[in-house]
């Protein structure tokens, strides 16, 4: 299952799009290069579920965590990671079988500790806009 919400510089509607599309999935990997629009774009969906927490990059503190009326989002980035062991150290699996929102930048080291449904993000910049394409994936 793929869509494709293309322009994103209205972040508001197309985080809510993205959660639309998502349905009961909360695990979301966000691929896209540096500047691409990752971080941005996880505010906006923090947002969008209602959390007024402070929000910031968890570059250095690997994970974040916000309070909203969907239960407590988790956002990660494991730019900074050298290996999956890391990720073991911080109880990744926890996190991601917790039912809680889980959006992940720099996803590659925890696909191997995915089990179900996640849904794939992709963003890219093309001149001037940024294009974010969405699928379903797992078993
Ligand atoms: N949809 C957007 N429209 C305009 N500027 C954006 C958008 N998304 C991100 N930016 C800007 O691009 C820069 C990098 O965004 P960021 O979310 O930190 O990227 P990433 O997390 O992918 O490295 C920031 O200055 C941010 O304000
Ligand atoms: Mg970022």
């Amino acid at each position: 299952m793929e869509q494709e919400i293309t322009q994103i510089d209205d972040l508001k509607t197309a985080a809510k799009a993205l959660l639309d599309f998502a349905g009961n999935e909360k695990v979301f990997l966000f691929y896209g290069g540096m500047g691409a629009g990752k971080t941005t774009f996880i505010k906006e969906l923090c947002t969008s579920l209602g959390s007024t927490d402070n929000f910031s990059s968890p570059t250095y503190s690997i994970v974040n965590e916000y309070q909203s009326p969907a239960g407590k989002l988790f956002h990660f980035d494991f730019y900074r990671l050298k290996n999956a062991t890391e990720l073991l150290d911080i109880g990744i699996d926890e996190y991601l079988y917790s039912g809680n929102y889980c959006f992940i930048e720099w996803p590659q080291l925890a696909e191997v500790f995915l089990d179900g449904f996640y849904i794939s993000v992709n963003i890219k910049v093309q001149e001037n806009n940024r294009y974010l394409r969405a699928s379903k994936q797992g078993t």
